[in-house]
């Protein structure tokens, strides 16, 4: 495991690029699953203004880690997120955005996306591996859509399941333990002081926080995870 810290956002943007590009430089394929919520829109405007020509787009192939159960063009959308801030100013193919039916039945679509996986991804010891899998943290230790109270949902057998916000009853389809732990890397995104004692939590207690916290559980197989972290997320680390 390795901790980044960065003194502001677009410094840890940066950052994340650089190392989304020494992944990206030797495969003429990158398999991505994308994070929601807030915190990658300015990574995604870095990307549209500062990086049109410095990576290969069409090399790049877009998923997502999870998906709020509402149509495309609601302003609650990962996908309608990532459209404005990315997809729309890259002019990213159609054919390398695999996104998530968030207007479909749940249950059924988290059936389908996990055969989009199956089918479009390399699969190792059965199951479908990212080259990439984005993450954020919630203010309650959640990521991705598993949510504390329902953390035996990351260690469902299947690869995609239907979480359930705990205050707003949302249903999201997202990727399980299974498929996030099983990616070649993971990089959790993680600015803001309200994330800052989960973030202390999970770093410096682990043990613990797994019993807690979906984010907690976040343990790839290979061992390549990286936490970008800002200075306010990380004001309560005690070794810096
Ligand atoms: C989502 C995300 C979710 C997010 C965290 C952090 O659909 O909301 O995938 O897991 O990463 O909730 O969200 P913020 O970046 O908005 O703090």
């Amino acid at each position: 495991m390795e901790i980044r810290i960065f003194d502001t956002q677009p410094q840890l943007n940066q950052a994340f690029t650089d190392w989304l590009k020494e992944i990206a430089c030797n495969k003429d394929c990158v398999n991505i699953a994308l994070s929601g919520g807030s915190t990658p829109k300015s990574l995604f405007d870095e990307w549209s203004m500062n990086h049109r020509d410095d990576i290969d787009w069409d090399r790049i192939r877009f998923f997502w880690g999870d998906e709020r159960c509402v149509p495309p063009d609601d302003e609650q959308s990962n996908y309608r997120m990532t459209r404005e801030h990315l997809f729309d100013k890259l002019s990213i193919p159609e054919n390398h955005i695999f996104r998530i039916h968030g207007e479909d039945d749940p249950d059924a679509e988290a059936q389908r996306y996990a055969e989009v996986l199956r089918n479009e991804l390399p699969i190792v010891a059965g199951v479908p591996v990212f080259d990439v899998v984005m993450l954020g943290i919630g203010d309650d230790g959640h990521t991705a859509s598993i949510f504390p109270d329902q953390l035996s949902l990351w260690n469902n057998d299947q690869l995609c399941v239907v979480g359930t916000h705990p205050q707003s009853g949302q249903k999201r389809v997202s990727l399980t333990g299974k498929v996030i732990n099983h990616a070649r890397y993971v990089a959790l995104l993680v600015t803001g002081e309200n994330k800052a004692e989960k973030v202390v939590e999970i770093i410096e207690n682990p043990q613990e926080a797994a019993k807690k916290y979906p984010a907690a559980q976040v343990q790839p197989e290979s061992g390549n995870l990286v936490w970008f972290l800002d200075r306010t997320a990380a004001q309560k680390l005690t070794k810096q």
